[in-house]
């Protein structure tokens, strides 16, 4: 692998929790990217409601109208090893509002697969922050021994399945009940196949 990341992140939880860096979106603004904390619980709910139905449909595979506790526990709730999250946030204050989330999830009996969701704030969609935050957990992910993402996308979020075409992976996928399953391994796009 001949990527390094830009701060160490190893299994235990601190080194992803300081995980951060500057995102230079391709219209020059400057935002910022850092792990997810605790206290963004007010800032994810927020980020929800700020959203389009559209969005949340395509996020969470249904309409739903407010994020259930237990649902918005578990989104707060990563242990910066098994499940990791990355937000967005303005490079200035406020700091805890948050314009996207990226996460993924080792799959419990396929330790070498994390599942990846994404959202990103309707006004903030199509910029390139989803693209970024793709390469920025793929690199947490191969340093975490994670050999392959996957992912659930409605059959018709073509921006999404865009997204990880256009990164460079090598998708494969399946399609059960408007549901498209794909699947992809992590490899270093500067090494050569
Ligand atoms: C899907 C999502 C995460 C993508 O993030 P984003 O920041 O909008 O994505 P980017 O700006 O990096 O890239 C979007 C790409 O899709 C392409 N695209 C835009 N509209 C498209 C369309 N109708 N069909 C196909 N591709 C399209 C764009 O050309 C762009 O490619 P580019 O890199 O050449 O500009 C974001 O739109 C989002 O949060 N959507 C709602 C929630 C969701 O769908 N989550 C995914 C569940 S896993």
């Amino acid at each position: 692998m001949s990527k390094k990341l830009p701060l160490q992140t190893t299994r235990s939880v601190t080194p992803v929790a300081a995980y951060h860096q500057d995102l230079l979106l391709r219209d020059g603004t400057l935002l910022r990217l850092r792990a997810l904390r605790p206290s963004d619980r007010d800032g994810l709910k927020a980020l929800f409601h700020r959203c389009s139905p559209e969005s949340i449909r395509y996020r969470f595979l249904s309409t739903i109208k407010s994020l259930p506790v237990e649902l918005l526990d578990r989104l707060v709730k990563v242990d910066g090893a098994t499940q990791l999250a990355l937000v967005v946030v303005p490079l200035e204050e406020p700091e805890n509002r948050i314009i996207a989330v990226g996460r993924y999830h080792v799959i419990a009996d396929r330790p070498q697969v994390a599942e990846v969701a994404f959202l990103v704030e309707d006004d903030f969609q199509k910029r390139g922050i989803g693209t970024q935050l793709l390469d920025a957990l793929a690199e947490i992910a191969r340093a975490h021994d994670i050999t392959h993402f996957s992912a659930d996308v409605l059959v018709d979020n073509l921006v999404m399945i865009s997204v990880f075409r256009k990164a460079g992976y090598a998708l494969t996928s399946s399609a059960s009940y408007g549901v498209t399953h794909l699947e992809f391994p992590l490899l270093d796009k500067a090494d050569p196949a």
